[in-house]
């Protein structure tokens, strides 16, 4: 890999292991030590939540902040992670980050109301940062800011005279956009231009994903059918105005896999960890997670699984309204998730339902999520639109072949077993275009004939598991264009 190495600051609201509420913080915690590898000197900017606090240590103190967006106390400390030694700079500011569990909502699922001035100061400490404050020494050539949380540091970084480092801007998802009220624009600092079309307004509200997008020097998202997707109104939520404006400064890059994490060759997790499908390991793994779910202990039965947030999103009412054709088809589901609350009901209504054919459990388990990939034969992401997609991914390498709907990364990344891909051995897995009941069913279908045909099955396996989605070629393609922006 040629030409200068970059210091470069990633700035983000979560990172795997520490805390987690989807694939962004599998993306913060991989990508950057992936970037260093390729010799930058890559840190990550993480607000002060108690979650990563406490997992990164030891901390030593770099700077105080002052008082900002009514915080009090603002100190940045620097530490790393626990695992990868990636470097952190961390934000405490216990006044806005004190607070346990997730970091967007409070207990009842609302918006903390003071999110406005957390994220805030995410961004405003960013380019302080960038702006060569704060951390002695330390000036970054690249701001590198992901999903709303962290879209106010291209703004910060706009209204400041002289020279900055360049900004990019990663969409992970276009559904959330940080939007406020207009009234909170004045604690924001900015000067009152930015509250205008071009700027963070979005219909008399503030937002801080326009903020990313209308200030950011390139805008990555995370698959390029995605970034195709969202030219549409369909798929942009309303930014597809100013999506189109700044089409010549944005990309799509497939995010990666970290096949350290989710391999079966060596899970931890797992009841017994194989290299191939089928292969016994594979089996015991199946016959493992039907017994933990007290399924019944057929193997003439196919085992789908989902492992999701249970959200508008991720299309799961497909799965629920074909229910009867899954039973039908003789076949098996368990379900791991969490989210929308009716969704969560009925899937355990399912269960009672069909008890030795439908498992639910509601909740968030990591090590769970391993073993019930590790054990199915097939793992469903119906997406109504998918961004990129990880689960899918993750499927693919334990051999547990993705059936998804045709859309964003889920497109980019499986192959439908379709006569032709079969035929030339490309085929990875089961894919439908319409989100309807019917359209998931009829491939629900035509996944458990095909199951059923073990030749068949075996080289749609070897194929899936021999697929690769390393971050070194995301790396690869973050780097390029690093290096384009310094030009
Ligand atoms: P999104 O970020 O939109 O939720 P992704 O597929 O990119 O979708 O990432 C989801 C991540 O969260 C994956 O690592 C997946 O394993 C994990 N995940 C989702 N729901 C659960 C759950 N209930 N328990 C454990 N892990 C989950
Ligand atoms: C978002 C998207 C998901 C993507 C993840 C990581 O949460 O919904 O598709 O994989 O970010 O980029």
């Amino acid at each position: 890999m040629s030409a200068a190495p970059q210091r470069v600051l990633h700035v983000a609201a979560e990172i795997f292991p520490l805390l987690k509420t989807g694939g962004l913080a599998d993306v913060v915690a991989a990508l950057p030590p992936a970037l260093a590898v390729l010799g930058h000197d890559v840190r990550v900017l993480l607000p002060g939540l108690p979650a990563i606090r406490d997992g990164i240590g030891p901390l030593k103190r770099l700077a105080e902040c002052g008082p900002a967006f009514g915080a009090g106390r603002v100190s940045l400390f620097s530490g790393r992670m626990p695992d990868t030694g990636l470097p952190v700079l961390l934000l405490d500011a216990p006044f806005l980050y004190d607070r346990p569990g997730n970091p967007y909502v409070d207990g009842s699922g609302l918006g903390w109301s003071d999110n406005h001035r957390r994220f805030a100061l995410l961004g405003w400490a960013a380019a302080q940062i960038g702006a060569g404050g704060l951390v002695e020494g330390w000036r970054p050539h690249i701001i590198h800011a992901h999903d709303w949380h962290a879209g106010l540091a291209a703004a910060y970084l706009a209204a400041r005279p002289g020279p900055r480092p360049a900004t990019v801007f990663t969409i992970h998802n276009l559904a959330f956009q940080g939007l406020f009220d207009a009234s909170v624009f004045a604690e924001l600092g900015l000067p009152p231009a930015q509250f205008g079309i071009d700027g963070l307004e979005f219909h008399r509200q503030v937002s801080f994903m326009k903020a990313g997008l209308a200030y950011s020097d390139h805008i990555t998202t995370v698959s390029p059918t995605y970034a195709r997707e969202i030219h549409d109104p369909a798929a942009a939520a309303g930014l597809e105005g100013l999506i189109r404006r700044r089409t010549a400064s944005l990309s799509g890059i497939l995010n990666g896999v970290d096949y350290a994490i989710w391999d079966p060759a060596h899970d931890p997790d797992i009841a017994q960890t194989y290299r191939s499908c089928p292969s016994p390991g594979k089996q015991a793994c199946r016959a493992a997670l039907r017994a933990e779910f007290g399924l019944a202990p057929n193997p003439g039965q196919a085992l789908f699984c989902v492992v999701s947030r249970l959200s508008e999103q991720k299309g799961l009412d497909l799965v629920l309204a074909a229910v009867d054709r899954l039973i039908a088809l003789d076949a098996q589901l368990v379900l791991l998730g969490s989210g929308d609350r009716a969704l969560e009901e009925a899937f355990r209504e399912a269960a009672l339902r069909h008890p030795a054919q439908i498992a639910v459990r509601i909740g968030y388990d990591e090590r769970l999520a391993h073993r019930i990939i590790a054990g199915a034969d097939v793992i469903l992401v119906p997406s109504r639109f998918e961004p990129c997609g990880l689960t899918q991914l993750y499927g693919l390498r334990y051999g547990t072949l993705p059936l998804v709907r045709r859309v964003g990364g889920l497109a980019d990344t499986v192959v439908d077993a379709t006569a032709a891909a079969l035929a030339d051995g490309s085929a990875t897995g089961f894919a439908f275009e319409t989100a309807s009941p019917e359209a998931l069913a009829d491939t629900l279908q035509r996944a458990v004939a095909a199951w059923q045909q073990p030749k068949v099955w075996a080289g749609l396996c070897s194929s899936a598991m021999q697929a690769s989605f390393s971050w070194d070629a995301a790396a690869a393609r973050y780097h390029t264009l690093y290096l384009q922006l310094q030009t």
